[in-house]
């Protein structure tokens, strides 16, 4: 293999810098020309490629975000867009393509791979929402950004004797609340694979009170439910508490990705150009039981995420 890309796509996440770094340096390694598509599978369409040698990648490695850009791309979902976005890669002599992103973007690299374009994925979201991977590149950066935001909340809640809903990102994938609930002492964690009543919620914040509690933090994921909404529900049911509701929103997304978030990156990328020079295709980079693996998309996109309910029974343990 003489040239490569690689592309960001979906939802930024910190560590994406990381991963275009090691593709970059990765493929350096081995004698190949690197090239960056900007803007994800739309830049591909509309050809947006940059070159890639060693020296345009550095600085990049503490910062969030992502130096290619990003998009979500209708237009790759029709025959038409993938024709074009194939045309170009092969006009430039790209033999082989990193793509960095969630299930949405791995579908995608799935379809170029049955076009005849060798394609890896590497897993960059923060929802941690891909059952293949025990992580995602950027989960534990949003976790240490949730728990920073808990930390400051609790502050303010404690000295005013209070309860704070806190809202996190996720989409239908509780991992997010899970982990940073349970690393910022959390009253009560509500996700949508366990789902909770508003009188449910409000016992769990009462048993912290009765026992001597000054104040409480509910850790909401976004797929189960609303704080502003569940705020309301709380306070009519018992008007004595005074509770408050924080959205976190894109401030998760941001930020310097953790030495793990790094490292993740790091060896993803390396990876990922490794198994491209050996010749495979339509496989995805994972990581299983601290060991950087990989698998066809397919199979992979099809394992059932299970929810941890052992760390989410710990956490209520912790919660007394
Ligand atoms: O998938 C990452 C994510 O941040 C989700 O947690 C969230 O629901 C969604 O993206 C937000 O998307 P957007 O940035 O398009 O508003």
């Amino acid at each position: 293999l003489k040239k490569i890309a690689v592309l960001t796509s979906g939802g930024d996440s910190p560590g994406m810098n990381a991963a275009i770094r090691a593709v970059a340096r990765g493929g350096y390694n081995y004698g190949m020309s690197v090239y960056g598509i900007e803007r994800g599978y739309q830049g591909l369409i509309e050809d947006q490629m940059i070159g890639l040698d060693q020296r345009s990648v550095s600085n990049v490695l503490q910062r969030g975000g992502t130096m290619l850009r990003t998009a979500r791309c209708e237009e790759f979902k029709t025959v038409e867009g993938r024709k074009k976005a194939l045309a170009n890669l092969k006009s430039h002599g790209i033999e082989g393509l990193v793509v960095i992103g969630g299930d949405g973007s791995f579908m995608g690299a799935k379809l170029l791979s049955e076009m005849g374009m060798p394609t890896i994925g590497i897993p960059g979201t923060i929802d941690n929402d891909l059952a293949y991977t025990d992580f995602t590149l950027g989960f534990d950066t949003a976790c240490n950004t949730i728990l920073d935001a808990i930390n400051k909340v609790r502050d303010t809640m404690d000295s005013h004797e209070r309860v704070n809903i806190m809202e996190v990102m996720g989409r239908n994938c509780g991992d997010l609340a899970l982990h940073a609930g349970l690393a910022g002492g959390a009253q009560a964690i509500v996700v949508p694979e366990v789902p909770m009543t508003a009188k449910e919620i409000l016992a769990k914040i009462k048993e912290g009170k009765d026992s001597g509690k000054r104040s409480s933090i509910v850790v909401l994921s976004e797929g189960a439910g609303n704080a502003e909404t569940l705020t309301k529900e709380i306070t009519k049911l018992d008007s004595s508490l005074s509770v408050r509701s924080t959205v976190l929103g894109h401030i998760q997304r941001g930020g310097a990705p953790s030495m793990v978030d790094r490292r993740l990156g790091t060896t993803f990328g390396e990876y990922a150009v490794r198994i491209l020079k050996d010749g495979k295709s339509n496989r995805i980079v994972g990581i299983k039981d601290n060991k950087i693996m990989d698998m066809d998309i397919i199979e992979g996109l099809k394992v059932k995420k299970v929810f941890d309910k052992e760390l989410y029974d710990i956490a209520t343990i912790m919660a007394k």
